[in-house]
């Protein structure tokens, strides 16, 4: 077996697993106490204090002023994409290495994606290749102040970098080019909680970001999900239009729009704000990790016939790690590795099929994908939850 010694080494880093998963979650704080709590005060569905302090608790951490909690990451993504003013047969930037939900999300507001590729090293929207495909197929409406796609002729109203697998993308860059073209930037930060840009919580440069608390996340509560942002108004509509658009009264039931039931439950807040409790342990838990690959895979050419090269944050940003990655030579090496991993306990995953390769969207418009193929043809993550010491 050629990955033998890796196989090894991650076993070693996760002992009694078998098999080793990605990430798991962990619950070592006051989970079930503050779920009792819910429980013995009847206060398990909309009402009861832990909504209000999980979002607390989350603009704080942020650095964001406003946050509300949904049900999970896909709705937050939507109500998100629908408060900045997307519409139906508009168009949204995206990029095409990303999680499917990023662009259910722009389906569901009835919305058309448009992929753009990213950078090799961030793994996230490159913003030279935003603002090329931008300069090359857009016009400005000056008097109704879009930016319209030439081909169709529709706005594009709105763009969505991820934060891939925790790494920061070049955000701040980004912002600057849609700024340019008056289009608002939301930010998938649903892997990225706790990963910074140049000091700053992911998800706080655009207009807003949004997490995911799915059972595969850095903290989870079971699912769930995020908005947060400076915009007071944003922040407002998010709330009311997530929990039915009803109107403050007494006992009437006045419901002044076309709402969403997405909002939190208690208990899943519950959770979420004992997760919250721990994360800065979480964190640091898993960057020491990261540091134990890093160190494994430097010295790997020294033992092995190909090389690995395992991704580390860039300068200036610091990544939450949430699933760390490496890069093998070709798409053969990484499929023989995946097969060698696997079939020995160890689970490992490729990147996602690029979005424009998937039959829903293989007719979205595209700019030029080189370093989405390249990527998807070389990343695997490895497991990367939180070892117990
Ligand atoms: C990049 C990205 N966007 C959106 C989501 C959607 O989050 P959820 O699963 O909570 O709906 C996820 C995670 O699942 C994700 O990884």
């Amino acid at each position: 077996m050629i990955h033998d010694k890796t196989i090894d080494f991650i076993k070693s880093l996760y002992p009694n697993k078998n098999p080793i998963i990605l990430h798991e979650p962990v619950f070592f704080g006051n989970e079930k106490k503050y779920m009792n709590d819910c429980i013995d005060s009847t206060f398990v569905s909309y009402v009861g204090k832990y909504v209000t302090q999980f979002e607390e608790m989350t603009s704080k951490y942020t650095g964001s002023k406003y946050a509300v909690a949904v049900v999970n990451g896909t709705a937050a993504l939507q109500i998100a994409l629908q408060i900045a003013g997307v519409k139906p047969d508009d168009e949204v930037i995206t990029q095409s290495l990303t999680f499917v939900a990023t662009v259910n999300a722009i389906s569901h507001c009835g919305a058309k994606p448009v992929f753009i590729d990213v950078d090799k090293d961030t793994m996230g929207m490159s913003p030279e290749k935003l603002a090329y495909w931008l300069s090359k197929n857009t016009n400005y409406d000056k008097i109704n102040k879009r930016t319209i796609n030439q081909s169709t002729n529709q706005s594009i109203s709105a763009i969505v970098p991820m934060h891939t697998f925790g790494f920061p993308c070049r955000i701040n860059e980004i912002v600057e080019v849609a700024n340019k073209y008056n289009i608002p930037v939301i930010e998938d930060s649903a892997e990225s909680l706790g990963s910074l840009y140049k000091g700053k919580h992911t998800g706080t440069f655009g207009l807003a970001g949004v997490l995911s608390y799915n059972g595969n996340k850095t903290i989870t509560t079971g699912g769930g999900g995020m908005i947060f942002t400076d915009d007071e108004e944003f922040a407002k509509k998010a709330k009311h239009i997530t929990t039915t658009a009803k109107v403050p009264h007494k006992w009437e039931y006045i419901h002044d729009e076309v709402g969403y039931n997405y909002r939190m439950t208690n208990v899943t807040a519950a959770i979420g704000v004992a997760q919250m409790e721990n994360l800065n342990e979480i964190i640091e838990n898993k960057r020491q990790t990261a540091e134990k690959y890093r160190g494994f895979f430097q010295s790997y050419q020294s033992f092995n016939h190909s090389t690995i090269e395992f991704i580390s944050e860039q300068a200036g940003s610091s990544s939450n790690y949430w699933l760390n990655c490496i890069q093998l030579e070709n798409r053969k090496e990484r499929d023989y590795f995946l097969e060698e991993t696997n079939s020995n306990g160890v689970i490992t995953r490729p990147i996602w099929r690029l979005m424009n390769k998937l039959d829903m969207y293989k007719d979205c418009q595209t700019g030029n994908l080189d370093n989405s193929d390249w990527l998807e043809d070389r990343i695997v993550n490895i497991p990367s939850g939180y070892r117990k010491q």
